[in-house]
């Protein structure tokens, strides 16, 4: 086995976001680049790198201009209340960023001055008098030729004729040293579609000089040329030296230069900016390129594209907020390869949440603890060596812990959790350790089944396999999810922080850490599972009477009380879990239906009669009873596609019949909402 003390310590790691505009709140898409960078710092960290990660803000321009004035605000007001919604975001999320840069920082704007005097003085940058099509809400110019239908290629929206002077860096003359550069560097334009992409771009057409300033007249909130005072900076000029200048005035003390930097994480919509403008303003500039520019892909909602007009732009603090801030983090890491488009949908979260997180880690964890406490009063025992486990073999087979121990003895030697997130391949390391750790001890706990074992000895080397492998685990879930991470380790009994890691050499060996003798502090599930609606109709909550309004979401979270009830029949018989099969839910048949009529029942003030359309052709719609009178009155039910249990034995209240069973949902505070469909859907649509 090798000794995994931090292969890397002591280099240093370099990571930035983009720094998003202050015209806009920052929404899901924000939090994803700024989620995977927050993932990479700390597992870098982990690994004893210096780590500098920067993100920030992006606050000058026409559209800040615009945004202010619009709101009767300055520019610098409208931009410090905006950088405050992003840092307020980053702290909800749990982003360790090691400084903030603002455009408006002064040292930065000194630095921008800087170097584009140093551009002038050494005749890379040239006045010329210009005309061409300007996109005001993209801040660009195009040429006749770039227009589609005489409107901007990139958003469709008009284009306005302008001619004025204006200053303009010598790009051009970088086209095929760029080339050359991409080509030697297989690793600095990523992933490789980007790659294809950015050399297609530049092998097939000329580039061109990129016009870098803008007249006063026309634009103040920028920050103005040295050389000429009538103009500001082009706003992407002035945004990418952000990268360059926050070390000179931002950065974490290090022997060495921050620059250059060793990952720029960005999506996809704006790639040419870095890997064309950037990479030939710091070739003309005579300063070292990044080592990588990673664009990753772009998330729609629901299958549609994000946009304010949808109304669909997913706010991420609401997201944690109803579903936790790790589960949040693991599902955008999770879910899509990084790299790829990708397609948010609560649907999407909570099956993710269920399977991987509850059903996977945290139920491990907390049957684990459940039979550390049962078993050994709440003290996690030592492995007994000198027994027949001794080696972890009995008569030279591998026992069932061995097997266990010998996954993260091989994850170890391959390290290929860890070559995974070097790669950015976060999605292929989480797979890999559910699949070789999380879902294996949870099999070795079933096949092995503690609670059935006479043996004392057997028993502890169980007990102390579990507890070994969650501190394990946590470790390598510790970038992706940290307060997870920490809860782990802190119902485990161990006080000691995890980021205090890279002080300990062998701290992802097996045994390299004192566990036995801890006592376990078993808290809070660490994932409740989320209820789907078919799962409330098996809870029993679909048409139980309590008290409220309609949900637009047929999920509601697990009450407190059902979890309890769960943890406590685990404690009792581990193996007798309440989990059923698909295809006994396959039994349960869930139909859309379409209330036609609805009437109280006479003598009942808590039955509602309904008649409803299950797509059942000739036949009269269905008459459902359902016990939801304090919640309803009958004509708000009148036209909804409610869901219907529709192979239900029929039953008889106050008389009627009753031909299926109306789902509802109620939490712990008695709030009843009957589930509706939230799009127009016919009637007699399975639920699957
Ligand atoms: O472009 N899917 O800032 P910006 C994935 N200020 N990522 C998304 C996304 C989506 N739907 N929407 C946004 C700017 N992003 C400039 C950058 S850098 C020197 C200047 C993320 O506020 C993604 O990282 O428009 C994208 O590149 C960035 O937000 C754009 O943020």
């Amino acid at each position: 086995m090798t000794t995994n003390g931090p292969e890397v310590s002591g280099s240093k790691f370099y990571i930035t976001t983009p720094i998003y505009y202050v015209n806009d709140i920052p929404h899901i898409g924000h939090a994803y680049t700024t989620i995977a960078a927050d993932t990479l710092a700390r597992h870098n960290r982990l690994r004893g790198r210096r780590v500098f990660f920067l993100t920030g803000t992006d606050e000058h321009g026409q559209k800040v201009q615009k945004a202010a004035e619009a709101k009767g605000l300055s520019p610098q007001e409208h931009a410090d209340r905006m950088a405050g919604n992003f840092k307020g975001l980053w702290q909800t999320l749990d982003i360790s960023y090691d400084n903030f840069i603002r455009t408006t920082d002064p040292g930065h704007k000194k630095v921008v001055r800087e170097l584009l005097q140093d551009l002038w003085t050494r005749g890379l940058i040239e006045k010329r008098s210009y005309s061409g099509w300007y996109c005001t809400p993209d801040e660009r110019f195009w040429t006749e030729k770039d227009l589609i239908e005489g409107k901007c290629p990139e958003c469709g929206r008009d284009v306005e004729r302008i001619e004025e002077q204006n200053y303009f860096f010598l790009m051009s003359r970088y086209q095929e040293a760029l080339i050359r550069h991409i080509k030697e560097n297989p690793g600095y334009i990523r992933p490789e579609t980007r790659k294809n992409e950015v050399l297609g771009f530049l092998e097939n057409q000329a580039l061109g000089d990129l016009c870098i300033s803008r007249p006063q007249k026309r634009l103040q909130w920028g920050i103005p040329l040295p050389f000429d005072e009538q103009f500001v900076t082009y706003v992407w000029f002035d945004a990418l030296v952000n990268y360059y200048s926050a070390p000179s005035y931002l950065a974490p003390s290090y022997p060495g230069p921050w620059w250059p930097a060793d990952v720029h994480l960005i999506g996809k919509d704006i790639l040419t900016t870095h890997a064309v403008y950037w990479s030939c303003m710091l070739m003309a500039l005579g300063l070292p390129l990044p080592e990588t520019i990673f664009a990753h892909g772009w998330w729609t909602i629901e299958g549609k594209k994000m946009s304010k007009s949808l109304g669909n732009v997913v706010d991420p603090a609401k997201v944690c907020g109803e579903y936790g801030v790790d589960a949040f983090r693991y599902f955008l890491m999770r879910e899509i390869p990084f790299g790829h488009d990708g397609d948010f949908s609560e649907a999407a979260l909570v099956n993710r949440i269920n399977t991987d997180l509850a059903n996977d880690l945290g139920n491990l964890l907390s049957r684990t603890l459940t039979m550390i406490e049962k078993y050994r009063d709440g003290v996690i025992p030592a492995p007994v060596s000198g027994k027949f486990r001794r080696g972890w073999t009995i008569g030279g087979h591998q026992t069932l812990e061995g097997d266990v121990q010998d996954s993260f003895a091989s994850l170890n030697e391959d390290r290929i959790y860890e070559r995974h997130l070097d790669e950015l391949n976060f999605s292929a390391a989480l797979g890999h350790l559910w699949e070789n750790t999380v879902r294996r001890v949870n099999k070795c706990i079933e096949d092995s089944a503690p609670w059935k074992e006479k043996d004392d000895d057997t028993l502890s080397n169980l007990l102390y396999c579990f507890a070994e492998s969650l501190r394990l685990i946590a470790i390598r879930v510790y970038p992706v999810m940290p307060s997870s991470a920490r809860q782990i380790w802190s119902q485990l009994g161990i006080d000691e922080k995890i980021e205090d890691l890279p002080e300990r050499p062998g701290y992802l060996e097996w045994g390299g850490y004192p566990l036995p003798g801890r006592k376990v502090k078993k808290g809070n599930a660490l994932f409740p599972r989320i209820l789907t609606a078919a799962a409330a109709a098996r809870s029993g909550a679909g048409a139980a009477p309590g008290g409220g309004k309609e949900k637009k979401t047929a999920m509601i979270k697990e009450t407190a009380k059902m979890q309890e009830a769960n943890e406590a029949a685990e404690a009792k018989a581990p193996e007798d879990k309440d989990l059923i099969g698909i295809e006994e839910f396959a039994k349960v048949e869930l139909r859309a239906g379409r209330v036609m009529k609805a009437e109280a029942v006479k003598g009942s003030n808590k039955l509602i009669r309904l008649e409803v359309d299950l797509g059942e052709g000739q036949q009269a719609p269905r008459q459902v009873v359902a016990g939801i009178g304090r919640q309803y009155r009958p004509e708000d039910l009148e036209g909804k596609t409610v869901i219907i249990v529709s192979n239900l034995k029929p039953a008889r209240l106050m008389g009627l019949e009753s031909r299926g069973m109306l789902l509802a949902a109620t939490d712990s505070e008695g709030t009843l909402s009957v589930l509706t469909a939230d799009k127009d859907i016919k009637p007699g649509a399975k639920i699957k």
